[in-house]
């Protein structure tokens, strides 16, 4: 992971999404990249984010199943961040969990049950914190065979500015706990059926 130096031009033809504090460009010379840049009001949350990325990196955690932080680079829209582009075997950006939950296929819908079950396993195993996970926060990746994956593009890592509870096992734990069970309430909103099969942490 290096700082790239060379100077990225940004333009809204890249653009492919948008959060509450961030915008998030193709990478223009590299397929499997994409580029985040914060609003002001964001700043500190992805630098927070950032500096949690690089822990993960030190502790040597899996990242089976989040869309690793790559290095930082300078745009024209300011500071950049570097994140694995989350693509489908067929090259076409990966859609999110809530685009196919809202299929409403039972075979698909059950999958994604069992997806959703291996990423809480997975945060635990790796003990990995959330913040705030979200049906669009969570891509589904599709491989040539049709087999799905999932990937987290965000809300990765206590929204502490403290890095407390990555030392206080059961704390941390607790707190994930809270946030899992938050998450389990807005699937619930709109996909009750669902969140009656998710697990509490
Ligand atoms: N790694 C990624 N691969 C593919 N698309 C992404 C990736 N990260 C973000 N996106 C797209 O950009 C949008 C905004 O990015 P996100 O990191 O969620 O910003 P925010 O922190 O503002 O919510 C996402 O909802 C998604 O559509
Ligand atoms: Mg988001």
């Amino acid at each position: 992971m290096a700082t790239q130096n060379t100077h990225i031009t940004l333009n809204e033809h890249l653009l492919i999404g948008e959060g509450r504090n961030r915008k998030c460009y193709l990478h223009p010379k590299d397929l499997n990249l994409c580029i985040k840049v914060s609003s002001k009001r964001g700043l500190r949350s992805a630098k927070r984010e950032i500096n949690y990325f690089k822990r993960l990196h030190k502790r040597g955690k899996s990242f089976a199943m989040i869309a690793d932080y790559m290095g930082e680079i300078q745009t024209s829209e300011g500071r950049g961040d570097l994140y694995q582009l989350i693509r489908d075997h067929d090259g076409s950006i990966s859609k999110n969990l809530e685009y196919y939950l809202s299929l409403q296929n039972a075979s698909i819908t059950a999958t994604m049950i069992m997806l959703i079950d291996n990423l809480r396993k997975y945060l635990i195993e790796e003990y990995i914190l959330i913040s705030d996970l979200d049906l669009d926060n969570i891509l589904v990746q599709k491989d040539v065979f049709g087999n799905f994956k999932l990937l987290v593009i965000d809300g990765i890592g206590d929204n502490n500015q403290i890095p407390l509870l990555e030392y206080i096992k059961p704390l941390g734990m607790k707190r994930s706990a809270r946030k899992w069970s938050f998450f389990k309430t807005l699937v619930a909103k709109d996909f009750p059926d669902v969140a009656k099969e998710m697990k509490e942490f």
